[in-house]
């Protein structure tokens, strides 16, 4: 496994259309492990192919609402969509605070859909259906955004982006003086 290096804005890699998966391959499954273990170092909770300069349509997710530990925590739930289609948004709207490993600290409220019913593929190539709501289903719209080049300070006005942008400039000036 490999930690891969997670393309940032304003680099245009991250505005291309992802293409389909054509088969889940042993060679997926590799770039799936790898796209975890480099979800789980950055740390975040979910990272699309995109973002790894891989533009096809597979994102992995992971909430850490896994089974409760002995401590009463959550547990990882390591969660993998390929070629996901979003069938039924709902038309009641959720807010949550987003942020981005391809925008690295900067956090923004976006509202989207509070319900999905979505499909499909996992690790294994075996197709599912299911309704998300709360933080699972704005990862998965997020992630997906990600597989047609949209980020999430695409939903901002115009004022909140170049506001949020120029706070990321100047994060990595500081962080290139120190
Ligand atoms: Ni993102």
């Amino acid at each position: 496994m490999a930690i891969l290096p997670i393309l940032e804005v304003p680099d245009p890699r991250l505005r291309r259309i992802s293409e389909p998966v054509a088969e889940v391959t042993d060679g997926i499954r590799a770039l799936i492990a790898d796209m975890f273990e480099t979800m789980y170092a950055a740390p975040g909770i979910g990272l699309a192919a995109a973002q790894v300069d891989r533009p096809i349509r597979l994102l992995v997710m992971d909430l850490g609402d896994g089974p409760p530990d002995a401590e009463g925590k959550g547990t990882r739930n390591p969660r993998v969509f390929i070629n996901p289609e979003i069938l039924e948004p709902s038309e009641e709207l959720g807010v949550y605070n987003e942020g981005c490993l391809s925008v690295p600290d900067q956090f923004a409220e976006v509202e989207r859909p509070a319900r999905i019913r979505a499909r499909w593929l996992d690790q294994d190539g075996v197709a599912h259906e299911a309704v998300l709501e709360g933080l699972a289903a704005t990862c998965l719209q997020h992630e997906m955004d990600h597989l047609n080049g949209i980020l999430f300070i695409d939903h901002l006005s115009r004022l909140k982006r170049s506001m949020l942008l120029r706070k990321l400039e100047k994060a990595r000036r500081e962080k290139a003086a120190a």
